[in-house]
């Protein structure tokens, strides 16, 4: 166990490490943040209501885009991530935006973070727990939490079975990709439950489908504009014609309160 825990992180800071040198290639420092443009995203930050004076804890801050948007709507915001070289990314754009004095990057496991009880009004985790052990993230996000405080998780979800699928049997096989580690997992309905036995308040919203344009990136890759007009249109005539099913959107957000 202790073994299988070291080695799942061992990949995943080497993946991150492997990943930020890329992505400083591309890095910039201006206030266009690509991810505000995502509406999961979006929406969980929304879910967090004003943080203006709030201390947040952003998990797995990665390249740190939503640690310096948090820090720029006045919150003070810790970052922690695995990896250094996703680290020393997100100090650079705190740096070169100036705002030093708002957002502090550490390196620590989500599994295990270096902060004392009941520490943070809100905790943030961006595309994270599927890349962790959820059981013991889960439980540190709730011993640093204050009561009363939220915290608020875009994930992928396994309920889809048809996306399990193609994970499963398609992804790296017929020139479909994998992104993402070979660790990482959609979270399961175990994974819900803990999360529900912890928290008093759990609330999953879906603020859009994410199903066959998943299919369009993995296996069409975006190359034919109609059918990435096609999936796009057919997931959202299912979210509005049936909502019962938007719960097998891959990616949905969920907010805990403690
Ligand atoms: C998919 S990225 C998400 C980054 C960022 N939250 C975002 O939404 O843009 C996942 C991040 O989690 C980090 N990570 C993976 N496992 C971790 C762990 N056990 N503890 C801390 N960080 C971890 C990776 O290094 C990576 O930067």
């Amino acid at each position: 166990m202790l073994d299988s825990s070291k080695k799942i992180k061992e990949i995943e800071e080497q993946f991150s490490d492997e990943l930020a040198k890329k992505l400083e290639l591309e890095y910039k420092a201006n206030d266009n943040l690509p991810i505000t443009r995502d509406i999961f995203i979006r929406c969980a930050i929304d879910s967090l209501g004003d943080v203006r004076g709030k201390f947040l804890l952003d998990l797995g801050c990665g390249i740190g885009e939503i640690s310096y948007f948090l820090a720029k709507k006045g919150s003070a915001v810790v970052g922690i991530d695995i990896s250094r070289g996703m680290l020393n990314l997100s100090s650079k754009r705190i740096r070169d935006n100036k705002f030093e004095e708002k957002a502090n990057f550490l390196k620590m496991t989500t599994e295990k973070v270096g902060f004392k009880d009941n520490s943070f009004d809100a905790v943030f985790g961006g595309y994270i727990l599927h890349h962790t052990e959820v059981e013991l993230t889960i439980k540190e996000v709730y011993r640093v939490l204050k009561k009363g405080g939220k915290a608020t998780f875009v994930e992928n979800f396994a309920n889809n079975k048809i996306l399990i699928f193609s994970r499963r049997y398609l992804a790296g096989r017929f020139g479909i990709p994998r992104y993402g580690t070979i660790t990482e997992h959609p979270l399961t309905n175990k994974d819900i439950k803990i999360i529900k036995s912890l928290f008093k308040k759990v609330k999953i919203i879906n603020p859009d489908m994410n199903f066959l344009q998943l299919l369009d990136r993995q296996i069409f890759k975006y190359r034919y504009p109609f059918i990435s007009r096609f999936c796009e249109y057919f997931d959202r005539w299912l979210f509005y014609a049936f909502p019962e099913l938007r719960k097998l959107s891959y990616t949905q957000v969920i907010v805990v309160e403690k």
